[in-house]
């Protein structure tokens, strides 16, 4: 998500003439985009700030800007607290970006933080500034508004809307006669997508559809999923189209009811398992990918157990994995206690850390002889000679190189795999 909006940032001062630069110590500004979502990324943007005062000293005209929802959560008091931080702009703001810059003089420190119901910057071609030019993002929808008990998000991404379909598909579309060959349609909750115009009404399966006509060469992914609004019609739809790749992140954050009670997830144990199962059989190939939340508010040992027995029966491929950090403003904060002590959560988190690992390796090694399409993506970070690409599953391979390029399709057979990566031999050249 981040990712995308620092896309549209660059497309916007792009357009008021600004470059974007790789090198830092060659820039006038410095526009930081922050996630306000674990106390530890804010964290991270603090010390990141502390360590730009020696480039700063060095040269002194240097702007920092804070975007994104930090800016938003913090507003004003952020550059209080932080002095070498001159303007702040928040998430439905960032087209006042060329004019702010122009208005910075001296010591003034500027504030955009005003949220909208209807921004979605649906006009703005996002320039992909630090992309392998294969794979990129759409942003389709902007803002939450389930209000789950512990996440900040609706807070600092205002209320949810859906960007006009028609230029989702033509930017999959430009994408695609640009070179790309894979688009990930992003939003905090996709399937709630939906666009009524004078034609009729746009939902999330649908559109899903129009962007996979747009080549049987493109893949198409999206995140993310909520499960209480996964429906059959969607998972139809993915089987339909062999370029819509077969991988659904479904954020489970707790195998307790009580607990998805607590967080106010709209859907009990039982209810999740059931997508689970509609997943397996209209999609057998589907790899499953989730978050989970160790020690929210209350948790006991039971429900922490209710949690790796969900993990047990789903046998995730992949999952995030956090520890509960209490956000400002948020239900829980307001009515709930942070009552885990942090050694617990962290036992908590490592216990659920290591069944993963077990898992996803257990997992990989059922991949062994399996033979798949692969997107090449870029050169291997181990070795020159080799390469990687992801399945449709969205799992990693690393093959040898012969001839092949980035972004072209090959088939490769698995060999051998860690928890993490498939490791794999061309079988098919063309
Ligand atoms: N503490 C820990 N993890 C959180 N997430 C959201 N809010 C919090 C929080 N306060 C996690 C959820 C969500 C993912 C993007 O971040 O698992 O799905
Ligand atoms: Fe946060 Fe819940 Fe919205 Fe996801 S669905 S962004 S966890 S409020």
């Amino acid at each position: 998500m981040n990712f995308a909006d620092s896309e549209i940032v660059a497309s916007i001062l792009t357009k008021a003439d600004y470059e974007v630069t790789k090198d830092i110590s060659d820039a006038d500004y410095i526009l930081i985009n922050t996630c306000a979502i674990r106390d530890n990324a804010e964290q991270r943007i603090r010390k990141r700030l502390h360590e730009l005062k020696a480039l700063q000293r060095q040269r002194q005209w240097v702007k920092i800007g804070i975007l994104g929802c930090m800016a938003e959560r913090l507003q004003k008091q952020l550059m209080e607290e932080e002095d070498n931080v001159s303007f702040i702009v928040g998430p439905d703001a960032y087209r006042k970006l060329p004019e702010m810059l122009q208005n910075i003089n001296g010591d003034e420190k500027l504030a955009e933080t005003l949220l909208s119901t209807t921004e979605t910057y649906a006009d703005i071609e996002p320039v992909r500034y630090d992309s392998n030019g294969i794979t990129a993002y759409i942003s389709i929808m902007r803002g939450c508004q389930n209000y789950c008990a512990y996440c900040v998000v609706p807070y600092t991404r205002g209320r949810e809307r859906s960007r006009d379909p028609q230029t989702i598909v033509n930017e999959a579309r430009e994408l695609f006669e640009k070179g790309y060959r894979e688009v990930t349609l992003l939003g905090q909750n996709v399937n709630s997508y939906r666009w009524q115009c004078d034609g009729g009404e746009v939902e999330f399966p649908l559109l899903m559809a129009r962007v996979a006509e747009v080549s049987p060469l493109l893949r198409v992914r999206f995140a993310t999923s909520h499960p209480k609004d996964l429906s059959d019609d969607l998972l139809q739809v993915m089987a339909q189209y062999d370029n819509i790749c077969k991988c659904i992140h479904l954020p489970v954050q707790s195998g307790s009811e009580r607990m998805l009670k607590l967080m106010n997830r709209h859907y009990t144990p039982e209810w999740y398992l059931n997508r689970i199962e509609a997943i397996r059989k209209y999609l057998p190939e589907c790899s499953i990918t989730t978050d989970v939340i160790a020690g929210f508010c209350t948790e006991t040992e039971e429900d922490h157990q209710d949690t790796l027995e969900m993990f047990r029966k789903v046998r995730y491929d992949y999952a995030y994995m956090f520890k509960f950090s209490m956000r400002p403003n948020t239900y829980a904060a307001k009515h709930l206690s942070d009552d885990v002590p942090d050694v617990v959560k962290t036992r908590r988190l490592e216990e659920i850390i290591a069944l993963q690992g077990q898992i996803a390796l257990e997992n990989n090694q059922k991949e062994i002889d399996r033979t798949y399409e692969v997107l090449i993506e870029g050169v291997s970070h181990r070795s020159e000679q080799q390469l990687f690409g992801r399945n449709s599953q969205n799992k990693v391979i690393v093959f040898d190189r012969g001839e092949l390029q980035p972004g072209q399709y090959t088939t490769v057979r698995v060999t051998r795999c860690t928890s993490a990566t498939l490791i794999g031999e061309v079988v098919d050249n063309k």
